[in-house]
């Protein structure tokens, strides 16, 4: 039985890669991918999945678009590592879609998916947490139907957008604090310092591009994120964030996890978006989020290969 699957997110150099590794995997069904704002502005996330979509020939997959904004303060920056477009500047060389956006707006789009499904759902966020805040506020009753949410965001040892946050967290703390924190409601939460680690080399990126044209298009859109991860590493490569949370949302327990009670910072001081772990262990006992914090590195880097290599191979 496959695991219904939706993909929020805002592409995003890795979002396309984990946008991708969702659709090779039979494991799921994806059965909507709703955007966000976040790396780029709503109406550029929304067109690049749009256009991903074409790219892997999965226009029957509704993307419903969410929030232009944050909960409460607006956004104080977009990133810089994705380019102007999102996608390194490459978004004009991936196929125009054949299809509008969907109607329904993002929480509309997860309501009706959850209402119809007849197994539980897993929700993989990997941009801001606002629209699965929304759609928790919106639609308690609902939770019962979610399976799980798999989380891309936070560090426990510093972040990437602040000293102190990671950029999915510190674009909607208030979001990411009801999400995390406040609601009863399976997470497990995949910070960067695991994806980090499961940086893939430009070699890897060179690899998948000679694989197919899907490929080679998806390396295509690489450029602007690498360089920047490369002064990051200090090596020439990048880190997949999304794809390695993907990975466990489409294969449970290719990450393996501990429960930790959490929180995240919302104050306005220099760790606003701080993910706060407890890991005193007289704190084990409560109720918290599974953090993933250690895989297979090497298996985890071959099994996304695996599966984006084999996707170009249907064309
Ligand atoms: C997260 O922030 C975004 O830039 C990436 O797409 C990823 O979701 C990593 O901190
Ligand atoms: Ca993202």
């Amino acid at each position: 039985m496959t695991i219904p699957l939706i993909l929020d997110t805002d592409p995003g150099v890795d979002d396309a890669f984990a946008l991708a590794l969702a659709v090779a995997s039979p494991e799921v069904s994806l059965v909507g991918v709703t955007t966000v704002f976040g790396n780029v502005s709503l109406g550029s996330t929304t067109a690049n999945a749009l256009r991903l979509l074409a790219l892997l020939g999965r226009e029957d997959v509704p993307v419903a678009a969410g929030a232009a904004r944050p909960l409460v303060h607006p956004q104080a920056r977009l990133s810089s590592a994705h380019g102007s477009d999102g996608l390194s500047g490459f978004a004009h060389t991936l196929p125009e879609p054949t299809r509008e956006v969907d109607p329904r707006d993002a929480v509309t789009l997860m309501r009706d998916v959850l209402v119809a499904a007849d197994r539980p759902v897993t929700i993989a966020a990997v941009g801001p947490l606002t629209n699965v805040a929304l759609l928790l506020a919106a639609h308690p009753s609902l939770r019962s139907r979610i399976g799980r949410i798999v989380v891309m965001g936070g560090g426990l040892d510093g972040g990437n957008i602040t000293p102190a946050a990671e950029f999915n967290l510190w674009c909607d703390p208030e979001a990411a604090r009801r999400v995390l924190v406040e609601e009863d409601v399976p997470v497990t939460v995949v910070p960067m310092d695991l994806t980090g680690r499961c940086a893939v080399s430009a070699q890897w990126l060179t690899a998948l591009a000679e694989t197919s044209e899907v490929g080679a298009k998806l390396v295509g859109l690489t450029p602007d994120y690498l360089a920047t991860y490369r002064r990051f590493l200090g090596w020439d490569g990048m880190v997949l964030h999304d794809a390695v949370a993907v990975a466990e949302a489409v294969r449970p327990g290719i990450l393996k996890s501990t429960r930790f009670p959490v929180d995240v910072e919302c104050s306005f001081g220099p760790a606003r978006g701080a993910l706060v772990v407890d890991r005193r262990l007289e704190s084990r006992e409560h109720l918290g989020v599974d953090i993933a914090l250690e895989t297979h590195v090497e298996g985890l880097r071959e099994f996304v290969f695996d599966r984006l290599g084999a996707l170009g191979q249907a064309d």
